[in-house]
C-alpha cells in the first residue's frame, strides 16, 4: 500500500492556467488527479519503450472493407497464429462496406506488438491503433479506479 505525499511544484502562471483548462475540460475534479494519471502514463510508456518480455495488456481497434479480397481471411488465420494473445473479440458492422473490429490482448509486450502490426498492415485496414498498457498491478501508485479523496 503506497503513502500519499504532498510536495510543491513551481511553475510559470500562463502554464498552469493552460494546465487547468486543460484539466477542467477533461473533467478532473484537482490538479491531484490530473498530475498522477499524468505521471502514471509517462511510466507507463516509458516501460513500454523498453519493449521488453515485460506482460503487457493491449487493445487493438481496427476498420476496415470486408470486401477487400481475401482480407476476412486474412486476418482470421494471422488471429488464429497468435490465438494465445487474444483474450476477446469484437466485431461490428458498421456501414455497408467497413467493419470495425477490437481485440483485447495480453502477453509478451514485443509479441503483442508483432500481432498488432502483422494485422494494421494488411491490405484492406483503412485505420487502426493499439492501445497498451499494464496490469493494474504493474501500475505505479494505487489504482485512480478507486481514489477520489484529492
Ligand atoms: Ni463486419
Amino acid at each position: 500500500m503506497s503513502n500519499l505525499i504532498r510536495f510543491g511544484v513551481s511553475i510559470e502562471d500562463d502554464l498552469l492556467i493552460r494546465f487547468d483548462g486543460l484539466i477542467n475540460d477533461r473533467g478532473y475534479k484537482n490538479r491531484s488527479e490530473a498530475l498522477r494519471d499524468l505521471i502514471r502514463d509517462t511510466l507507463v510508456q516509458a516501460q513500454l519503450g523498453k519493449n521488453d518480455g515485460t506482460e503487457i495488456l493491449g487493445s487493438l481497434t481496427l476498420v476496415y472493407d470486408h470486401h477487400t479480397r481475401d482480407l476476412t481471411e486474412r486476418l482470421t488465420n494471422v488471429q488464429h497464429d497468435y490465438h494465445e494473445l487474444i483474450v476477446s473479440v469484437v466485431h461490428a458492422h458498421i456501414s455497408h462496406d467497413d467493419c470495425m473490429e477490437m481485440l483485447m490482448l495480453r502477453g509478451e509486450a514485443s509479441r503483442v506488438k508483432l500481432l498488432a502490426d502483422t494485422l494494421l498492415s494488411l491490405k484492406g485496414v483503412k485505420h487502426g491503433k493499439l492501445f497498451t498498457t499494464f496490469p493494474a498491478g504493474e501500475i505505479t501508485g494505487k489504482s485512480h479506479y478507486h481514489d477520489h479523496k484529492y
